[in-house]
């Protein structure tokens, strides 16, 4: 700690903070108009210049040092911010009333206000631009545009997708998209980062224009009339009085929109953002506080919520008559659901009964169906989609760690030396985790390294990519181990006080040599060991895999073998280490925690263990099964065996993401009773004999549990339509039509409930979560959590790790003579899954309208195929239909087909193959032959996808060319430069 004087007040502050950052925290007001904190200094606005010990300086771009004799208003000071915001209002128009961006938070209006600002000095000039419409999101003004940078720095630091830029040497500059193209053509991905950071108007979500203010919606030429009026007046009345109306029109506007903290419905990273809403418009998505994204989101998030006000939403539950269904009110619906469920059970007994969670719902509702399966029918086949990704990953977590979750959080993969990335497309399956390893990676010095089939950006990006043979992983990391312990590059140290089992792991790995390694995936052998040297010099290493691990038959050896990888190098235990395998769904760790498993009651307990279920028993008053259930995969063979008679699923599209489609449809339509509880008649519900309207994220209280093992709050936004209902209200409902009395009134009943019976969850509760705070499980009594587990001990009765040996057998479903081809699959950024929510966002649609099949182009000329050439595609389990793509992303004979389609979907070509351990079905591992039909289509990808793009690298803003323009000079005298950018 140093002491300093800030206006002859001393203050204690931590030497080289950044001096901005503590005139923030001591109240004193200082304009700043490019300083973000989570930007960190951009230096390009010159508004937070102050005086230290005689001398002008930024105030962002400047560290404390002791003794300094800061004054933010002396003469000299004042001066220069005053200059330096003259010369920002000249690239921008003051129309605060009838400004879509004056809601209170705008920066130039508040520092025009701040400063008190009577008369542009400097007048406006138009820049010679047209204001660019072309992306479907948002838009840009170039007229309103102060070149303040946040933008860029935001999309080339923070993002890192690199798009932006400003053409400081220009007469006019600008922000430039690929370095000149449209917005629309360029390589933006709609993350939308630029335009939660700019400080006015000059980029807008298009949800927000003509809709935020109550004079903002007026046709273009009477806004233009009122800019002009709002003009013609300020030289006589000044500023002051122009923004007085303008903040009387901007607290008008906080009667009628509300903001409202949620958390993303999409993927596992948790991101979580305020929802501005009018009605039921909604205005925007804004990031800020979130714990695990702060400003950042990708388009998804941003942008994706059409689902919600969707014309497609179900609004009455849905009886089947014959073939077709008819509307029905909730007192029937629920009643047939009742008496068929009810009778099923007491002819061919609670086991004939299955309930299938959903990973888009919460914590709550996932407790309340594994407890509406356990307590009121007496079954535990139950179920959740982790099964179809994560159960090997948590499996082999289990096995040598003792938690099923990622061992910490996303900060840790910031602060990593080397990350790992095996069979994960992070960029577009989680986006924001991407954007802090690639930033890391650009701007610290972070290593990469990626194993992958496809060349995808972060392998475009690595120092080193992989590309191993399908379902190889396995012996290239056993190799890998190997050699570190037979080299003596493990850390013995970490292994002989904190681990077990070294001996028996050693003897496993003797048929894991580097030869053979190479042998098997085709990875050479020296560029192995440069991998095994690259993880021995890490200091923390952090390792981050997916389905493209998990979505095999050794899925859940293969993810032993990347913890067992992580023991040997002692990468456990400390700050940027840890073991992250990326969860899928939003909530797919919440619901996997909250017990919808067949084995598992809520926090990882066993249904064997007869203390926990004594304990269980005696929170809910009944007898519990005490044997193991069916998992979804083995509910879908009991029902083609006839063993299974009905079903209660809940928002999942098990008909086209579960493996082998059709084999799993065909179940479907042998159940005796059926019921599907979702916002959308989704094609599982074809094979319903009931449909029950739930309701999305947004019009529903809870909490969800990101990858990081995050619980986060999400309150309701919008009233669920008329007609829908919460799904915790309808299982509730369920319950008590079978029997039970449940009285839930809120969802926050339920934790309190949860918390009482799991230890894991003992400290949860509502207030602990309120707003933006957080907590990573486990949390015990008093809230204490864990962001970064086994700090103290490994989660095994000793307290120590187990080495875990595995050996290899090798890939299903290989290619042969017949089926020549092995085909891939997972997601795209756009899209989530089969597409149910993101298909109803128009400007992904327009972005991304179809799926397709990637292929090479060395195949594509063996085969005489081009972008958009019919191709048929047929597995050894069905056939699709589909366009190609010509792309390097994938290489020779491998397929790559994204997920995102209802009518053509790739599960009609995967197999019932599944990992042994968990069932998790072998996606990964299909082969299909190539028919090429003589119809050739437009491109699947339209060129306005991000894709065909041309990004533009540079380090941030690059402010420093701003400062060498011939007509730059710093405001007042004597500024002194300086560009401290960390
Ligand atoms: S990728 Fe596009 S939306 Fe994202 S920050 Fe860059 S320019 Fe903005
Ligand atoms: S568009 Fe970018 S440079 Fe222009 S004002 Fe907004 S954030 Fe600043
Ligand atoms: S989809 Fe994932 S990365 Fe994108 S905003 Fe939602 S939580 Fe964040
Ligand atoms: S806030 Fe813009 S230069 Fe410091």
């Amino acid at each position: 700690m140093v002491d300093i004087a800030i206006d002859g007040i001393a203050h204690a502050a931590q030497l080289d903070e950044l001096l901005i950052d503590l005139i923030n925290r001591t109240g004193v007001s200082l304009p700043h108009v490019c300083y973000h904190p989570q930007l960190g200094p951009v230096q390009t606005c010159d508004t937070c210049v102050v005086e230290v010990n005689g001398r002008l300086v930024r105030a962002c771009g400047t560290r404390v040092a002791d003794g300094m004799q800061v004054f933010t208003k002396s003469t000299q000071a004042a001066g220069a911010q005053v200059e330096a915001f003259d010369r920002i209002l000249s690239n921008h128009l003051l129309y605060c009333t009838v400004c879509d961006n004056n809601n209170g938070n705008c920066t130039v209006h508040n520092t025009t206000k701040l400063l008190a600002i009577e008369h542009q000095r400097i007048p406006f000039r138009p820049k010679p631009y047209e204001i660019d419409n072309t992306n479907p999101f948002y838009r840009y003004d170039p007229d309103q545009c102060i070149l303040c940078g946040r933008c860029v720095e935001a999309c080339q630091n923070v993002e890192v997708n690199e798009t932006l830029s400003i053409n400081w040497e220009d007469p006019n500059p600008r922000v430039l998209w690929d370095g000149g193209s449209s917005i629309g053509e360029s390589s933006c991905v709609s993350c939308g980062h630029c335009v939660t950071v700019c400080p006015c108007n000059a980029l807008m979500e298009k949800t927000m224009l003509g809709h935020a203010g109550f004079l903002t919606s007026l046709k273009k030429s009477a806004l233009s009339g009122l800019i002009e009026v709002v003009k013609g007046v300020e030289p006589e009345t000044g500023y002051g009085s122009i923004l007085q109306v303008s903040e009387a029109e901007s607290a008008m506007r906080e009667h009628r929109i509300r903001k409202t903290k949620t958390v993303c419905t999409y993927c596992g990273v948790g991101c979580s953002f305020d929802v501005w809403t009018k009605d039921r418009h909604i205005l925007k998505v804004a990031p800020e506080h979130g714990p695990a994204n702060g400003i950042s989101t990708c388009v998804k998030g941003k942008f994706g919520w059409g689902h919600i006000n969707s014309e497609d939403r179900l609004t009455t539950p849905l009886i089947r008559q014959g073939d077709k269904f008819r509307q029905a009110s909730w007192d029937e619906a629920l009643g047939v659901v009742a008496s068929r469920l009810s009778g099923i059970r007491a002819s061919s007994g609670p086991d004939s009964l299955a309930f299938i969670s959903s990973s888009k719902c919460t914590n709550e509702e996932s407790y309340l169906m594994q407890k509406l399966a356990r307590a009121v029918v007496g079954t535990n086949n139950v179920d959740n989609c982790s099964r179809y990704c994560q159960s090997p990953a948590t499996m082999g977590l289990f096995r040598t760690v003792g938690y099923g979750g990622d061992s910490g959080s996303i900060s840790d993969m910031e602060q990593a030396d080397l990350v790992l990335i095996i069979g994960s497309n992070t960029a577009e399956s989680h986006p924001v985790v991407a954007t802090r390893v690639k930033s890391s990676h650009k701007l610290d010095g972070q290593k990469l390294i990626v194993s992958d089939l496809r060349e995808h950006e972060m392998a475009r990006r690595a120092d080193l990519f992989l590309r191993p043979r399908p379902g190889t992983d396995l012996f290239w990391l056993n190799a890998i181990s190997r050699f570190l312990l037979d080299n003596n590059l493990a850390r013995t140290k970490f292994l002989d006080q904190w681990v077990n089992g070294l001996d028996n792991y050693r003897k496993s790995l003797e048929p894991f040599t580097m030869e053979a390694a190479a042998r098997i995936s085709g990875v050479p052998e020296e560029t192995l060991k440069t991998v095994a040297h690259m993880i021995a010099a890490a200091k923390a290493m952090c390792i981050l895999w997916a389905m493209g691990v998990t979505q095999h038959t050794q899925g859940s050896d293969t993810s032993t073998a990347i913890s067992n990888l992580l023991l040997v190098t002692g990468n456990y235990m400390r700050p940027g280490t840890g073991a992250y395998p990326l969860r899928g769904h939003n909530n797919v760790q919440g619901a996997s925690d909250h017990g919808s498993m067949p084995n598992m009651l809520p926090g990882y307990q066993s249904v064997n263990d007869p203390e926990v279920r004594q304990r269980f028993e005696a929170g809910w008053k009944v007898r519990l099964p005490s044997t193991k259930g069916l998992d979804n995969h083995q509910m879908v063979e009991a029902i083609h065996a006839g063993k299974l008679k009905a079903m209660y699923l809940v928002g999942e599209e098990m008909s086209i993401v579960d493996s082998n489609a059709n084999y799993v449809s065909d179940a479907f339509s042998k159940l005796d009773f059926f019921v599907v509880q979702d916002i959308f008649f989704s094609n599982t519900c074809r094979y319903a004999d009931v449909v029950l309207p739930g309701a999305p994220s947004l019009e529903k209280e809870g909490t969800f549990t990101s990858t990081e093992r995050r619980v986060q709050r999400l309150y309701q936004v919008l009233e669920p339509l008329e007609g829908c209902l919460p799904d915790w209200k309808i299982t509730q409902q369920v319950a008590n039509r079978l029997g039970a009395d449940w009285h839930y009134q809120h969802p926050s009943e339920i934790m309190d409930e949860i918390a009482s019976l799991t230890p894991m969850f003992a400290g949860v509760n509502y207030e602990r979560l309120a707003g933006y705070k957080s907590l990573q499980w486990p949390v015990a009594a008093d809230g204490t959590d864990e962001p970064l587990l086994y700090t103290k001990r490994f989660a095994f009765p000793d307290g120590k790790a187990r080495l875990f040996p595995i050996s290899w057998t090798g890939v299903t479903d290989a290619p042969n003579a017949d089926f020549d081809l092995h085909l891939n699959n997972g997601r795209l950024l756009e899209h989530f899954h089969e597409g149910n929510l993101t298909y109803r966002t128009e400007g992904i649609k327009e972005k991304t309208p179809d799926t397709f099949v990637e292929v090479s182009p060395e195949l594509a000329e063996e085969r005489g195929i081009q972008s958009g050439t019919w191709v048929q595609l047929v597995s050894r389990y069905g056939k699709v239909r589909v366009r190609a793509l010509v792309t390097d992303r994938v290489q020779g004979h491998e397929l790559y087909m994204p997920m995102n389609s209802v009518e053509s979907p790739v599960n009609r070509l995967t197999s019932s193959h599944t990992d042994p351990v968990t069932n998790t079905p072998a996606y990964k591992e299909a082969s299909v032959h190539m028919n090429v039909l003589a119809e050739v289509g437009e491109s699947p990808l339209p060129r306005i996808n991000s894709r065909f793009g041309h990004p533009t690298p540079q380090n941030g803003v690059e402010v420093e060319r701003k400062w060498k323009r011939p007509d730059y000079a710093p405001p007042g005298n004597g500024l002194v430069q300086l560009q401290t950018k960390s």
